[in-house]
């Protein structure tokens, strides 16, 4: 790709002290969206969905990622498997609509496969020379679980799941993701760039300036980020008078690519970040809670969601002017705070990490 040959000159590694931001036209071009779509999403674990949303044997999930089209089903085992949704005879589709399947079975020409991905049936198709059921297989994704969440990734041999979200579940000890359950989704289309609204989450720089709901709760001056493999991890005491949530803190999960838990007392919300065009993105919520039905928790989930109404709102707010920055051709690139966006520096290294891989192999 000639284009891409001269963004290489973006993807080089930088350090902390002299990092500076990915260029704008990363966040504007149709060639920067495919080019998301081939190093980033075709290439990397993502969250998409909850072992809750596939309770019975023959459950599906319908994703797309990186255009194609996946089924999640849990076989008659009790075991997940997700498969590519395109049938090996013609590329009919297999399931149309989330819900319960005994088999696959083509909306085309009506082949039907076995929830292992075997082909079954075949009709009229028995005096085709040299065709055998038996050597016809739908194509499998990878498929991992991490305390409830469901994951996929399209690369034929991923690092394992834990290396990129490890640890987790010991930084927020005892809060326990195990034990909430989901609640409800939300979605948001909002019109910037998907790693627009990355960036936005990965600092609390602008805290003071963006959120000042938010700047009451948390305690912009213990505000720390830190670092690791595949995460970055933003964290503040609650200020308890301001704190619906009671005592604690605030634990801010950012998972590359695409994945963030907000983790307070007994609230988990999920958010999964998806691009939809070069300067459009389709953000989803999905809200946990421990114990949900009780009492005090009802209250709690009121005042939760009408605050995190308000903080995205801000956040929409900002990001799509931002957007417009990026995209007014008068903005090229700009230098990185080192005391609060070393969460931005570091989930930029892993996209120019992906990138320069990429462009290796095209
Ligand atoms: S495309 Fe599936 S049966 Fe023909
Ligand atoms: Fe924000």
């Amino acid at each position: 790709m000639q284009d891409l040959n001269q963004l290489q000159k973006y993807f080089k590694e930088t350090t902390l002290d002299d990092a500076i931001t990915l260029p704008a036209e990363l966040y504007c071009t149709d060639q920067a969206y495919q080019l998301d779509q081939q190093a980033i999403f075709a290439n990397s674990w993502q969250c998409v969905g909850h072992i809750s949303q596939v309770p019975e044997n023959g459950d599906t999930l319908l994703v797309t990622i990186a255009n194609r089209p996946i089924v999640v089903v849990k076989d008659h085992q009790s075991e997940l498997k997700a498969f590519y949704n395109v049938c090996k005879h013609r590329a009919g589709p297999l399931v149309l609509q989330q819900g319960n399947i005994k088999l696959f079975s083509c909306k085309y020409h009506g082949w039907t496969y076995k929830l292992d991905g075997q082909l079954r049936t075949a009709p009229e198709m028995a005096d085709t020379p040299n065709f055998n059921t038996c050597d016809i297989h739908l194509d499998k994704v990878n498929i991992d679980l991490w305390q409830g969440y469901i994951f996929v990734n399209l690369n034929l041999s991923p690092k394992p799941l834990k290396e990129y979200l490890g640890g987790i579940e010991n930084i927020i000890k005892p809060i326990d993701l195990n034990k909430m359950v989901f609640h409800h989704r939300d979605e948001y289309n909002i019109a910037c760039n998907w790693k627009t609204y990355m960036d936005n989450y990965l600092e609390g720089y602008h805290l003071p300036h963006v959120h000042p709901g938010l700047n009451k709760m948390l305690d912009y001056k213990s505000y720390t980020t830190e670092l690791f493999d595949w995460y970055s991890y933003q964290h503040s005491p609650l200020e308890n008078q301001a704190s619906f949530y009671g005592e604690g803190s605030a634990h801010y999960f950012c998972v590359y690519p695409n994945l963030m838990f907000n983790i307070l007392p007994g609230r988990c919300q999920v958010n999964i970040i998806l691009p939809t065009s070069a300067n459009q993105c389709k953000v989803i919520f999905d809200y946990y809670y421990t114990n949900p039905d009780s009492e005090v928790t009802q209250k709690m989930i009121a005042e939760d969601l009408s605050f995190s109404d308000e903080v995205q709102d801000e956040d929409i707010t900002i990001c799509e002017q931002v957007q417009k920055g990026l995209e007014s051709g008068v903005y090229h690139q700009g230098r990185l705070c080192v005391k609060r966006e070393q969460g931005v520096w570091h989930y930029q290294e892993l996209l120019r990490k992906a990138y320069r891989s990429c462009s290796k192999h095209s």
